[in-house]
């Protein structure tokens, strides 16, 4: 059976004071998910490799980048400030192997993402050279969206091509829709507001993990 991740997304944390945030949970998180909007590719703007910088945790940072077009400078920023995978989108890159082939180079894990309304067929010839796909359940650009499940039959086509393959699940999940993602082959899943948004933020975590059970 495949490893299954939780990757809780700081979108939905007080960035203010980030590493306390991170602490709460970190003990049951498996990767930390950050999520950097350029305002281009998406409407709004997050953070920069300057506040990944300032993020101090033992936990692998997941960084999604809604970016237009990153340059191999801007990567290796993510890169040099501690990123432990970069995550580019389809619809961003004119020739997304450019990007995938320098994050491999620098020794960090490259993974390609689409937005709901993007066919698999667009990213087949990268699945077997990224570590992670990440099949966006929501429009990118917001935390706290519904679960769009038309997007489903993508993680399960892609789950029957990649056995072993890292498939990722961002937006909209909660202990029901996790369930849902993981019966159609997902295995790692981000979740914002259903941990973040919470009080007893541990609890939420467990009841997404007991959902996986
Ligand atoms: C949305 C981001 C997500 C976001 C998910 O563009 O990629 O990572 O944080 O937030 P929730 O879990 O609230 O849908
Ligand atoms: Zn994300």
């Amino acid at each position: 059976m495949l490893k299954i991740k939780l990757a809780p997304s700081i979108l939905s944390a007080d960035l203010s004071k980030i590493n306390q945030e991170i602490k709460e949970i970190e003990k049951y998180a498996d990767l930390i998910h950050v999520d950097v909007m350029d305002g281009i590719f998406v409407p709004p703007t997050t953070v920069d490799s300057n506040f990944l910088r300032t993020i101090k945790t033992k936990v692998p940072l997941d960084v999604h980048l809604m970016v237009h077009e990153p340059s191999n400078s801007y990567i290796k920023g993510f890169i040099d400030a501690g990123a432990y995978s970069i995550t580019i989108h389809e619809e961003a890159c004119r020739d997304p192997a450019k990007q995938i082939n320098f994050i491999k180079k620098n020794k960090t894990k490259a993974a390609i993402s689409i937005k709901p309304n993007t066919s698999l067929d667009k990213i087949i010839k990268y699945i077997d050279i990224v570590e992670m796909v990440l099949i966006m359940t929501v429009e990118p650009g917001w935390a706290a969206q519904k679960f769009i499940e038309s997007t489903m039959p993508k993680v399960r086509e892609l789950r029957k091509l990649k056995p072993k393959l890292d498939i990722e699940v961002d937006g909209g999940i909660n202990p029901y829709t996790a369930r849902i993602a993981f019966e159609a082959g997902a295995n790692v899943f981000v979740a914002g507001t259903s941990i973040f948004g919470k009080k007893d933020r541990v609890a939420a975590i467990k009841e997404i993990l007991n959902s996986l059970r």
